[in-house]
């Protein structure tokens, strides 16, 4: 007998669920909904604003099952029905008949409310809504829905394929049923799942941040990315914070420093050198060598 997450509701109540739906075709879009088709074995359609966005996030999924592939990490069989299960639609009416739909759009408030209204209208009065934000609270998302009961968080880490863990957000109007199903689903997808309060960044991102926070400061006060990144390398990190910070998106991390800063104010700083990269477009803050040594771009430099 297999022990249940603390908190976690019974599972008798919960749902089956038999087809999924991702809103949004982006990246972290694409890992989702591989990630479903792979592991829950059930249809799951992409939707995104043009078709171009919906075919971009379906070719990534293919790449990637083609990747697994050639690693021997999956069958040839289950390899071409991972994929036939993925599909896109730039219509949200396709998601009439799924019981899962998660977002993973833009990190704005008002934007995944947009989304969770549009969804209403179409889906079933069963269907769960979920939202992967790293930072916006679960309960004012909720705010406005018909069915604010619905609306859970279900949040991933980078990469998806590669990170254990799972933080499921009970914000105070989730359902328990909806709960249940929650976790049944993680279990399905392999994921160790944490039930976590709604509070600003729940609890890993905010762990993550301080150390983050810190090492971005460094940099805030003349310490060179490279310095402040190879000091803390001995650590045994698996990832240096300036490798993180690029993998994850710089704007993320900067939305989640506001999140924190919002919420605990001087104890999280946001970093205006961090905005200032954003708005260059600087996405990496070094370029590395051949021979591995880093240079830091002229961008980063010129802050
Ligand atoms: N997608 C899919 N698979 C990936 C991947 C990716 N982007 N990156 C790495 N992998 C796979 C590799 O293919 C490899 O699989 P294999 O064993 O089948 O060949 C496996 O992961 C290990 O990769 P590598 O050997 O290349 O490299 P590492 O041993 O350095 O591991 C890592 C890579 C797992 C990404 C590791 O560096 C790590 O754990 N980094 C920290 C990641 C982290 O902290 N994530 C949390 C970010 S915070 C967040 O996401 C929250 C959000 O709200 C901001």
């Amino acid at each position: 007998r297999s022990k249940r997450p603390a908190g976690a509701p019974d599972r008798k109540l919960a749902r089956p669920v038999t087809k999924a739906g991702v809103v949004g075709a982006g990246l972290m879009a694409g890992q989702l909904a591989l990630l479903f088709a792979r592991q829950l074995k059930v249809p799951v359609v992409m939707t995104d604003i043009d078709q171009e966005r919906v075919d971009k996030g379906v070719a990534y999924v293919h790449a990637e099952v083609d990747k697994l592939l050639g690693k021997k990490r999956i069958s040839p069989d289950a390899a071409n029905r991972t994929k036939a299960l993925v599909t896109g639609s730039v219509s949200k009416e396709a998601f009439a008949d799924a019981d899962f739909v998660i977002e993973a759009v833009f990190e704005e408030l008002n934007v995944k409310k947009q989304v969770f209204a549009e969804l209403e209208a179409i889906v079933s009065t069963e269907c769960i809504l979920a939202t992967n934000t790293s930072s916006l609270s679960v309960t004012a998302m909720a705010e406005g829905l018909r069915h604010p009961e619905r609306l859970v968080g279900f949040h991933f880490f980078n990469p998806v394929a590669v990170m254990p863990l799972l933080e499921i957000v009970r914000a105070p109007q989730t359902d328990e049923a909806v709960l249940a199903t929650a976790f049944e689903l993680a279990k399905g997808l392999k994921k160790t799942a944490v039930l976590v309060k709604d509070a600003a960044a729940f609890v890993v991102n905010r762990i993550l941040l301080r150390l983050m926070g810190e090492v971005i400061a460094a940099f805030d006060e003349g310490t060179p990315a490279e310095v402040a990144d190879d000091a803390l390398r001995p650590m045994g990190l698996p990832m240096s914070p300036f490798t993180l910070a690029a993998m994850v998106g710089l704007p993320v991390a900067q939305h989640v420093q506001e999140s924190l800063h919002a919420a605990f104010g001087e104890r999280f700083p946001v970093s205006h050198n961090l905005q200032k990269l954003i708005d260059n477009g600087v996405k990496t803050l070094w370029v590395e060598r051949p021979d591995g040594s880093r240079v830091i771009p002229e961008e980063t430099l010129s802050l």
